[in-house]
């Protein structure tokens, strides 16, 4: 990566862009200066007038990160600076509920969706000098309780990242671990929730200023204290971990 880490300028490719995080994406990129953004959805319908407001700059892309067809044609867009892998279903099934194909659904949008994306523009970010942040969880760090294969698939995710990083030398990897967060995916749940323009925010600026890991709002600001703080409890006790972090963001919401 060259050592210009600002949008300014910059083309952009975000995945899931038409709502949630991903549309906070699209705004603070285009904030901070971005050209352009190739905007992902898997129905381009759904953007409805949400990209008006940024002219011919924003560019809906149909982009199902399941599909190796529209993954490939993406590729083929050629000028992208840095990819955002953005896209992701969470999978809120207690363990002995779930099923193979559940757990195979959610791990080919959040692990493989991302991996389709390194396969088809790695070479050229890593021959651009690009970017590649990767949004997380802060559950990829440690089980969420009741969604542990959704942990699995973040997890997996982590491990991508750093393969990334061992291959591509060339390519700023990113890789953020928000906590909980006010959009759809989290919509069933009444816990104080963090908006998504501060978490774009905060990622975007994370990864301008060099940040490798990305603890983008006080939720996974506290997973990361405990977990830095009790590294021997990842191995023997990580549900303690959250449990905590997730008491004490609850205690500074009240
Ligand atoms: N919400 C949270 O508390 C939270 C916390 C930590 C991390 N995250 C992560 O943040 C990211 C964004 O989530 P969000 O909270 O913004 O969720 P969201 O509001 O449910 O939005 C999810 C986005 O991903 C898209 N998507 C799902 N499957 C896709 C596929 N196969 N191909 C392309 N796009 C697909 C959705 O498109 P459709 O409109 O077509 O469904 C939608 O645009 C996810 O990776 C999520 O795991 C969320």
């Amino acid at each position: 990566m060259s050592d210009d880490r600002s949008f300014e300028g910059k083309t952009l490719l975000i995945t899931g862009a038409n709502r949630g995080l991903g549309a906070a994406l699209v705004e603070a990129a285009f904030a901070r200066g971005a050209a352009k953004i190739y905007c992902g959805a898997r129905d381009v319908a759904r953007f409805g007038s949400a990209l008006d407001p940024f002219g011919g700059r924003a560019v809906p892309v149909a982009l199902d990160v399941t599909d190796d067809a529209q993954v490939a044609v993406a590729a083929k867009l050629g000028d992208i600076d840095i990819v955002i892998s953005n896209a992701g279903v969470t999978h809120m099934v207690p363990l002995l509920e779930t099923t193979l194909d559940g757990a195979r659904a959610t791990m080919e949008t959040n692990f493989f969706g991302p991996l389709r994306l390194v396969y088809a523009f790695g070479p050229q970010l890593e021959a651009r000098g690009g970017g590649f942040i990767s949004i997380l969880s802060l559950a990829a760090l440690v089980p969420a309780h009741g969604a542990e294969l959704y942990s699995a698939s973040k997890a997996a995710g982590t491990m991508l990242g750093h393969a990334v990083r061992g291959a591509m030398p060339n390519v700023a990897v990113s890789l953020a671990y928000p906590g909980l967060m006010d959009t759809d995916m989290m919509r069933s749940t009444d816990f104080a929730k963090t908006s998504p323009q501060e978490i774009a925010a905060n990622i975007l600026d994370g990864w301008a200023s060099g940040e490798t890991a990305l603890f983008p709002d006080l939720h996974s600001q506290y997973l990361r204290d405990a977990f830095v703080a009790r590294p021997a409890e990842v191995l023997t006790d990580p549900y303690a971990l959250m449990r905590d972090a997730l008491l004490r963001y609850l205690e500074a919401k009240s």
